[in-house]
C-alpha cells in the first residue's frame, strides 16, 4: 500500500490506475480505525478495482466543546491495518493541504435542511465541516464511488444530498453498521467509555429494539420516543434525541408507515454515542 501525504502524488496514482482502466473505490476516514472501517473497505473493494482510503481528522467539523484535540491517533496501527487489508492507497494529508488558506478563511459549504435537525441541531455547523471536507476528498482523489457507514446514517443522507445537489460523479454505497457481539455499535468514541459504562452503553441497541418492536405493535410516535427517553435516562445517559423518523428523516406520524427508523444521541458520561436501527433492515 501506498501512502500520499500529498495531492500531487495522490494525484499521479490515481491517474496511472485510470490509464490501466481500473475503477477507484474511496473510504474517508478519521483514523483509528477498526473492524467496522475495514468492513467498509471490504466493500469498496467488492465495486472498484482500486482502493483508497483517507484518514483526516477534520477540525471542522468538530465544534468547540468537542473532542477534536483528544480524538483518538494512531496511524501506526491505521496503516498496518488497511494493508492487511489489501488496500491500494492511503491519503494522509497535512491539515495544510486539505485547507491551504487556514479553516478560517476556507470556503464553506452547507447542506441546507437536513443539517437542522437531530445531530445538527445538537452539534451545529458539524454537517458543515463534514460537507467541506468530503467535497474536498471527492475532488482530490476522484474516485468512481465512495463508501460511507449506515451508523452515521444523518451524515449518509447529507452526502448524498451533496453529492447529487453538486452532481460529483461519485457513487454513494452505503453500509451496514458492524455491532459488538452485545449489540454496541462499533465507534472510535468507544473507547472513552469508562468502567462500567461500556456495559451501559448496550442499552443504546436494547432502546433501539424497543423502539422498532414498539412501533410494530401499533404504539403512537410521541408514546415511543418518550418511553426510549425515560428507559436511556433511567440508565443514566443524558438524552439529546430518541426518534423514530422516516428514511428522508421527516417526520413519521404513524407507526406503520414503511421504511421507518430510530435515531439515538445520548451521552454517557464524557462519551456521546450515536446509533441507528432501520426498522425494515436485518
Ligand atoms: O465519518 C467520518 O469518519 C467523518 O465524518 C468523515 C466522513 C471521514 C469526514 O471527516
Amino acid at each position: 500500500m501506498q501512502t500520499h501525504t500529498t495531492l500531487a502524488a495522490l494525484r499521479a496514482q490515481v491517474r496511472q490506475w485510470r490509464r490501466e482502466g481500473a475503477s477507484v473505490g474511496f473510504v474517508p476516514t478519521m483514523g483509528n480505525l477498526h473492524a467496522g472501517h475495514h468492513a467498509l473497505v471490504d466493500l469498496a473493494r467488492r465495486h472498484a478495482d482500486r482502493v483508497v482510503a483517507s484518514i483526516f481528522v477534520n477540525p471542522t467539523q468538530f465544534g468547540p466543546n468537542e473532542d477534536y484535540a483528544r480524538y483518538p491517533r494512531t496511524p501506526e496501527s491505521d496503516i498496518n491495518g488497511l494493508a492487511e487489508r489489501g488496500c491500494d492507497a492511503l491519503f494522509l494529508p497535512p491539515v495544510e493541504q486539505m485547507y491551504p488558506y487556514g479553516t478560517m478563511a476556507c470556503v464553506q459549504m452547507h447542506v441546507p435542511g437536513i443539517t437542522d435537525i437531530l445531530d445538527g441541531l445538537h452539534r451545529p455547523g458539524h454537517f458543515n465541516g463534514v460537507a467541506q471536507v468530503v467535497a474536498r476528498l471527492f475532488n482530490m482523489v476522484q474516485p468512481d464511488l465512495a463508501v460511507f457507514g449506515r451508523k452515521d446514517y444523518q451524515q449518509l443522507q447529507v452526502i448524498r444530498y451533496m453529492t447529487k445537489e453538486m452532481s460529483f460523479p461519485v457513487e454513494i454505497i452505503p453500509a451496514p453498521t458492524l455491532r459488538e457481539a452485545d449489540g454496541l455499535a462499533m465507534s472510535s468514541r468507544n473507547q472513552y467509555l469508562q468502567g462500567d459504562e461500556r456495559q451501559t452503553a448496550t442499552r443504546i441497541h436494547q432502546t433501539l429494539l424497543f423502539m422498532r418492536d414498539a412501533a410494530r405493535q401499533g404504539l403512537p410516535i410521541a408514546g415511543i420516543e418518550d418511553q426510549a427517553t425515560a428507559r436511556l435516562e433511567a440508565a443514566g445517559f443524558t438524552v439529546d434525541y430518541a426518534e423514530v423518523r422516516r428514511s428522508d428523516l421527516s417526520r413519521a406520524k404513524a407507526p406503520d408507515e414503511p421504511g421507518l427508523l430510530a435515531l439515538i444521541a445520548a451521552r454517557l458520561g464524557r462519551t456521546r454515542l450515536i446509533d441507528n436501527l432501520e426498522f425494515d433492515g436485518s
